[in-house]
């Protein structure tokens, strides 16, 4: 595959980028494993020095990771006309797009998701960040890349915790937007699981369609693209409580899934069986891990909602499947009890 990919992608990169200057930036990992196979030749092709390949690990998405590539765009003479290639997952999308937003005011870039979640969710949209402080994402801008390019090729090497991570992405997108989505799952979880090339390509290309038509319409946040947020201010509570180890954004995301929908169960916007069938869903995928939070376990980091108004946040409510409402609550209804039992 990456021959061709190589080719496809340095024909687009040089054709848009002419003779200004590139610095591809990359994860450790995938350097380790598509060095020599990709990112070499793809260096040659697109005339950029050697990659930028930094520490793997949600937890090194700091302030010292960007510093580090404003350091190699200084280094390699990188000017305002001049490109970041980002190939990697989310960490890296997110730190180059966001380096490539401020760097001498705004550079062109290019995201080469490698991972699930990336390819169907994180390099979508133009949202990059770092972490800050207690906060995930605390700091970052809007700024779209010239160009995704998805090729599910790599998801073969990928850990089968990290697939898993991007399925709950799926999962969400599914119940938010598109129960025929869902429906796929059902039908086909295990071949997805076992890393079948067609099914991965059919599950990536329509998560990525319907998401990029929610993006469309509201590519800075102010609106409709809430919806993409199902899950997640419950997610990102477990996340954080779990020290961001212990649980996985993807299962953290998935728990946060079924939270709402217990709610959405007692406002009446979802049917039992349909939150029944979301359970199933994920139960399948092994995204219900076997030690689970508590609400009380949530509870001091559910304020850190980048959503929160005041003291309130704001939640999507799924329901019926493929559609949703916002609504504003006191934290204190998401913490009920009986929502963080699911089954
Ligand atoms: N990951 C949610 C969004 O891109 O809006």
């Amino acid at each position: 595959m990456t021959d061709a990919l190589v080719d496809v992608l340095a024909r687009r990169i040089n054709h848009e980028k002419g003779d200004a200057g590139v610095v591809v930036v990359t994860s450790r990992r995938v350097a380790r494993i598509y060095g020599r196979g990709f990112l070499d030749p793809l260096c040659r092709a697109i005339g950029a020095g050697k990659p930028l390949a930094l520490p793997d690990g949600e937890d090194r998405k700091t302030w010292d990771s960007a510093t580090r590539i404003f350091d190699k765009l200084l280094a390699n003479r990188i000017d305002r006309r001049g490109w970041i290639v980002a190939v990697g997952g989310g960490v890296v999308t997110d730190m180059a797009g966001f380096a490539a937003s401020v760097f001498k005011r705004g550079l062109q870039w290019a995201a080469v998701p490698t991972t699930l979640t990336g390819q169907v969710d994180a390099a979508l949209g133009g949202k990059t960040a770092v972490d800050f402080g207690k906060g995930k994402n605390m700091v970052g801008t809007f700024w779209q890349p010239a160009f995704v390019c998805l090729a599910p090729a790599f998801l073969a090497t990928l850990p089968d915790r990290e697939l898993r991570c991007g399925l709950s992405e799926v999962v969400k997108t599914g119940v938010a937007l598109s129960p025929r989505l869902l429906k796929r799952l059902e039908d086909c979880g295990e071949d997805i699981l076992a890393k079948d090339h067609e099914k991965l390509c059919r599950i990536v290309a329509e998560c990525a369609k319907l998401k990029l038509v929610i993006v469309a319409a509201d590519p800075l946040d102010r609106g409709v693209r809430a919806v993409l947020n199902l899950g997640h201010t419950a997610g990102h509570a477990i996340e954080a409580a779990g020290g961001f180890q212990k649980w996985n954004h993807g299962e953290a995301v998935a728990m946060g899934l079924l939270v709402i929908a217990s709610l959405a169960v007692e406002c009446g916007k979802m049917k039992p069986e349909e939150k029944r069938r979301v359970y199933e869903i994920v139960e399948r995928l092994g995204l219900a891990p076997r030690i689970r939070p508590g609400p009380e376990d949530a509870a001091p980091f559910l304020h850190l909602d980048k959503k929160s108004i005041g003291r309130r946040i704001q939640v999507i409510v799924p329901g019926p499947l493929g559609r949703t409402t916002v609504k504003t609550i006191e934290p204190g209804e998401l913490l009920k009890e009986q929502y963080w039992s699911w089954s």
